[in-house]
C-alpha cells in the first residue's frame, strides 16, 4: 500500500471527481459516510454528547457532514465553528447550508466565545486536515489547547489538526492530541513514527474509493507491507521437497553468559521452515545448544568464551552473525573476516552490527546484506538522527550507499532498500519491547534467506510475522509478560493463517 503525501492526496481527489464526474461535495459525502460507519461500530452508545470542530475548509467541510450524519442517527451532536476570518471553502458552505437546525452550532472567533464544553464525552477534531500549510496560531491553537485539556476521548478526522503529515512539526507546535485518528484511503507517513504517537493515538484507515488509476500509477518511496502482499509472496511447502530444498542456514551467534540469544535465534530459524540449521558458537554453548535445540548441529569454536574462527562457509544459503556475540578482539577479526569472503548472503545483527560501526566496515558490506538494527544501533552504523524523519532520510541514503537493506527495528519497523525505498510493517506490538525479540528477528530472517526468498521478501516476511506471531502471543499472555520465547510459541500460528 502506497504513502502518498498531502499533495498527492490532493490531486487523488481531483482526479477522482473528474472521473467519476461528480461534485466535490459527493466525495466528501462519501468521505463522511465512511467516517460514521466506522464511528458507529466503535462507539455504538447513541446516549454520547459529541462534540464536532470544524475549521473553514474541507476537514471541517468534512466534521459538518458527519455532525448531520451522526444526527440522523439519534446521537447528540454539537458543533462549534472555528474561523476568525469567515473565510470558507465551498463544500464547508454546502455542508453548513446542509445541517439540520436541531444541531446547536457555535462560532468561535475568538476565546471568550468557548462555551462550557465539560458535558461532552467524544470530540471530533475537524479543524484541519491534509491541507494544514503552517504552523497553527491564534484562536484555533487555543482551541487545540482547548480539546487536549476535555475530559473526553479525542478522535481525529483524516489527520489530528496541527500535525504536518510528511513533515516534522516545530517545538512547541500545536497539535490535537487524538486518541484515535480515522484516515482516508491511504495512510500518512506521520502516523508511523514514535514522535506523532501521543497526537495520532491509534489510527485506522477507512476507503473511499479514490481513483484506481492514479493510486496505482502514483509514485512513491515509501510503502505499508499489507496482509495480501504476505499471501502474494509467502511460498507453500512442496510435496516431493526435502530438507535440501529448504535450504542450509548458518547462525555465528552466542558467548559466555549471551548463550539465550543463540538458543533463541536458532529456535526462530527452524519454526521458520529452514531444511537445516547449524550454529557456530563457542565451546561453552556446546551442550547448552544440543540441549535446548537439538534439531541443530552445533559447531564449537576452539575458544570457550567467545567465537575467534570462522568455519568453513561453503555449504550455506544464508548466514546470520550478531545474537549474543560479544565484541571480543578475535570476534572483531572474524566480523571482518566474513563480510571479506563470504560466499552466501549475510544477515547482521547485534554486536556484529556495533563490530561493524566501531571498526567503519560499512564499505565492506557485500551487495544486498540485511542489517537489522534497533535505532540505535543504527545511529552507530550511520550517524546521530536529529528526529524521526531525519533518521528516515539517513536509512535511506545508508541503504544506498551501501547497497544493502536495513530492517530499522521500531513501532513500525522500517525495511530500506538499495534502491532507496521504505517498507513500513504494521504487526506487532508493545509486548515486543523486551530482550531476545531481536534475536527471533535474525532466525526468522536468515531461515527466509537459506529457502531463496529475495532479500526483500525475506525482509518483509520475516518482520511481519515476526509481529504477526507477537500479536499473537499477545492474545494469550497480554503485552506486560510476554517474552521472546512466546514469539517462537507462535511463530507456527502466524505461517499457518498464510496456509503455509
Ligand atoms: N492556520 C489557519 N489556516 C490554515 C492553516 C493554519 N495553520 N493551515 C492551513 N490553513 C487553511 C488553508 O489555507 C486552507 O484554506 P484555503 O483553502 O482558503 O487556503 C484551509 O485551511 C485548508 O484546511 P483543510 O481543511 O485541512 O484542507 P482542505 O480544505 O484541503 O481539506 C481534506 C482536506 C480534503 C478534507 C482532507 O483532510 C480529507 O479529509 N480528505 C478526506 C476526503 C475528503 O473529504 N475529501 C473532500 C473531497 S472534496 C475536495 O477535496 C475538493
Amino acid at each position: 500500500m502506497k504513502i502518498l503525501t498531502a499533495l498527492q492526496i490532493r490531486e487523488a481527489d481531483q482526479r477522482t471527481i473528474a472521473e467519476e464526474n461528480i461534485p466535490s461535495a459527493a466525495l466528501m459525502e462519501r468521505a463522511a459516510n465512511a467516517f460514521t460507519e466506522w464511528f458507529t461500530r466503535k462507539f455504538p452508545d447513541t446516549g454520547k454528547n459529541i462534540l464536532i470542530c470544524c475549521g473553514p475548509g474541507n476537514n471541517g467541510g468534512d466534521g459538518l457532514a458527519i455532525a448531520r450524519m451522526l444526527h440522523a442517527l439519534d446521537y447528540a451532536a454539537t458543533v462549534w465553528i472555528v474561523a476568525p476570518e469567515n473565510k470558507f471553502s465551498p463544500d464547508f458552505l454546502t455542508n453548513q447550508e446542509r445541517l439540520p437546525a436541531a444541531i446547536p452550532v457555535t462560532n468561535i472567533k475568538q476565546t471568550s466565545d468557548f462555551p462550557e464544553a465539560s458535558e461532552f464525552n467524544l470530540v471530533l477534531d475537524g479543524l484541519f486536515g491534509t491541507g494544514l500549510s503552517r504552523s497553527v496560531t491564534g484562536i484555533y491553537a487555543e482551541i487545540i489547547q482547548h480539546i487536549n485539556h476535555l475530559p473526553a476521548q479525542v478522535i481525529a478526522i483524516d489527520v489530528p489538526s496541527g500535525l504536518y503529515t510528511e513533515a516534522p512539526n516545530q517545538l512547541g507546535d500545536a497539535i490535537v492530541q487524538a486518541d484515535y485518528t480515522l484516515s482516508f484511503e491511504v495512510p500518512k507517513l506521520a502516523f508511523l513514527l514514535a514522535q506523532n504517537e501521543k497526537y495520532v493515538g491509534e489510527w485506522y484507515l477507512v476507503a473511499i474509493n479514490l481513483s484506481p488509476a492514479f493510486l496505482a500509477d502514483v509514485t512513491t518511496d515509501k510503502f505499508i507491507f499489507t496482509r495480501e502482499q504476505v499471501t502474494q509472496i509467502i511460498q507453500p511447502r512442496r510435496k516431493f521437497s526435502h530438507k535440501g530444498t529448504y535450504g542450509h542456514a548458518l547462525l555465528l551467534a552466542g558467548s559466555y553468559g549471551k548463550m539465550g540469544a543463540a538458543a533463541l535465534a536458532a529456535r526462530a530459524c527452524l519454526r521458520s521452515g529452514v531444511g537445516l540449521l547449524s550454529v557456530h558458537c563457542p565451546k561453552v554453548g556446546y551442550t547448552i545448544l544440543q540441549t535446548a535445540v537439538p534439531e541443530a548441529m552445533t559447531l564449537p569454536d576452539t575458544e570457550a568464551t567467545h567465537l575467534t574462527q570462522l568455519p568453513d562457509l561453503n555449504t550455506y544459503q544464508a548466514i546470520g552473525i550478531g545474537p549474543g556475540l560479544g565484541k571480543e578482539p578475535a570476534t572483531r577479526h572474524l566480523v571482518r573476516q566474513l563480510l571479506q569472503t563470504t560466499p552466501a548472503p549475510l544477515v547482521i545483527d547485534a554486536d556484529a552490527l556495533n563490530i561493524i560501526a566501531e571498526e567503519n566496515l560499512q564499505p565492506a558490506l557485500p551487495p544486498n546484506t540485511i542489517l537489522t538494527p534497533h535505532p540505535k544501533e543504527f545511529e552507530r552504523l550511520a550517524g546521530p538522527a536529529s528526529d524521526d524523519y531525519n533518521r528516515l532520510k539517513l536509512l535511506q541514503n545508508f541503504c544506498r550507499q551501501y547497497g544493502c537493506f536495513v530492517v530499522l527495528k521500531g513501532g513500525h519497523t522500517c525495511i530500506g532498500t538499495p534502491a532507496g525505498d521504505l517498507y513500513f510493517n504494521i504487526t506487532g506490538n508493545p509486548g515486543m519491547a523486551t530482550g531476545g525479540t531481536g534475536d527471533v528477528l535474525t532466525g526468522i530472517i536468515t531461515a527466509l534467506v537459506a529457502q531463496k526468498y529475495s532479500p526483500l521478501d525475506a525482509c518483509r516476511l520475516g518482520v511481519y510475522l515476526h509481529g504477526l506471531a507477537g500479536d499473537l502471543a499477545r492474545d494469550q499472555v497480554g503485552e506486560t509478560a510476554l517474552i521472546a520465547s512466546d514469539l517462537i510459541e507462535n511463530l507456527g500460528a502466524a505461517f499457518r493463517q498464510f496456509g503455509s
